[in-house]
């Protein structure tokens, strides 16, 4: 099967990220949200971001106005799935919103359309369970910033068909991506080896062995890592963080992963990181300066 239409359901950070990659290699895009709002704004934001290949020479100022071309949207599933080669869903992280979506998807879309999720830990044997054709749903789990990493973890469910597992690895390398295919259990790999680290530095803290800056000055000077743990939580979410370590403990079943009081204290109180304009670190829009949080100074 060659893949020619894409559709995105979800213009968040991930999204429109998803979309603007696809776009990018040649391949039409319908990007789907329920609202409008979140439509314009991942259309300015991909905006920014294919501006920003170009000022780097990543992207001719033709492939620029060609990739933008490529984007339509939608505020319609059914509409939005209708002509899909592969829908990648890309929703907010709540497992009863992505069975409804994907039950939805199924209706519309094409029998031969592959559905992906781009779930960060969400089982792909539970969202395809939602749908008539488990065999062809499959974990495409991008990281964000997507236009710049490049790793795809690639899911396969209980019923995932091997050739539906071969056509993702093949367009993942389309899209000058990474491929890693992995089995469904809680977490996936990327977040049972990364929340793990991230729940252990914020225990860190917690315990008072050490501040902030020198938690991710550790781990960045010392293990190469381009963000500490906490700087790297706060870009995340701390609430995507804690939902991610509550999958892995309710999973596994195991305290390793419980995470730390202090985490759900600060999403409790809505400090969420970048999002929010506060979590480890305080951010002010168009400033790039890392400043450690009242909090924790
Ligand atoms: N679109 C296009 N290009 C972008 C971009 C975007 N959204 N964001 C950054 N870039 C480009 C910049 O133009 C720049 O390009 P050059 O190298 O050619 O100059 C490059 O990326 C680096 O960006 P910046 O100079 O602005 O900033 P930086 O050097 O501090 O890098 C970063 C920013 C790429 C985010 C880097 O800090 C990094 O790699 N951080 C770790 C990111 C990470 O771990 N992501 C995974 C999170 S986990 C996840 O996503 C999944 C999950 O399930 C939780």
């Amino acid at each position: 099967m060659s893949f020619q239409n894409i559709t995105v359901i979800g213009a968040g950070t991930m999204g429109n990220g998803i979309a603007h990659v696809f776009a990018q290699y040649g391949f039409q895009v319908q990007l789907v949200d329920v609202q409008q709002a979140a439509l314009d704004k991942a259309l300015q934001t991909i905006g920014k971001n294919v501006e920003r290949q170009v000022a780097k020479g990543v992207l001719s100022e033709a492939d620029q106005k060609a990739t933008l071309e490529r984007i339509q949207t939608t505020t319609s599933i059914a509409n939005g799935v209708a002509k899909a080669d592969l829908v990648v869903e890309a929703a907010t992280e709540n497992k009863e919103l992505k069975l409804k979506i994907f039950k939805e998807i199924d209706q519309s879309a094409p029998e031969n359309c592959i559905l992906a999720s781009n779930t960060s830990s969400i089982s792909i044997t539970a969202i395809a369970s939602a749908t008539s054709r488990p065999n062809k749903v499959i974990g495409m789990h991008f990281m964000n910033p997507v236009p710049v990493m490049k790793l795809v973890e690639i899911i396969n469910g209980y019923a995932t068909d091997q050739t539906v597992t071969e056509q993702i690895v093949a367009l993942s390398k389309q899209l000058n991506k990474v491929p890693c295919v992995v089995n469904d259990y809680p977490g996936f790999i990327a977040n049972k080896i990364l929340m793990p680290m991230i729940n252990e530095a914020i225990y860190s803290l917690y315990e008072g062995i050490a501040g902030v800056e020198e938690i991710d000055t550790i781990m960045k000077l010392g293990m190469a890592h381009p963000m500490g743990p906490l700087q790297l939580a706060d870009f995340i979410g701390l609430d995507v963080c804690l939902s991610i370590l509550q999958v892995l403990y309710d999973g596994y079943g195991n305290t390793k992963y419980a995470p730390c009081p202090l985490l759900v204290n600060m999403v409790t109180a809505k400090k969420l990181g970048v999002k929010s304009g506060e979590g480890f670190y305080k951010y002010s829009p168009g400033s790039k300066e890392l400043v450690v949080s009242e909090r924790f100074k």
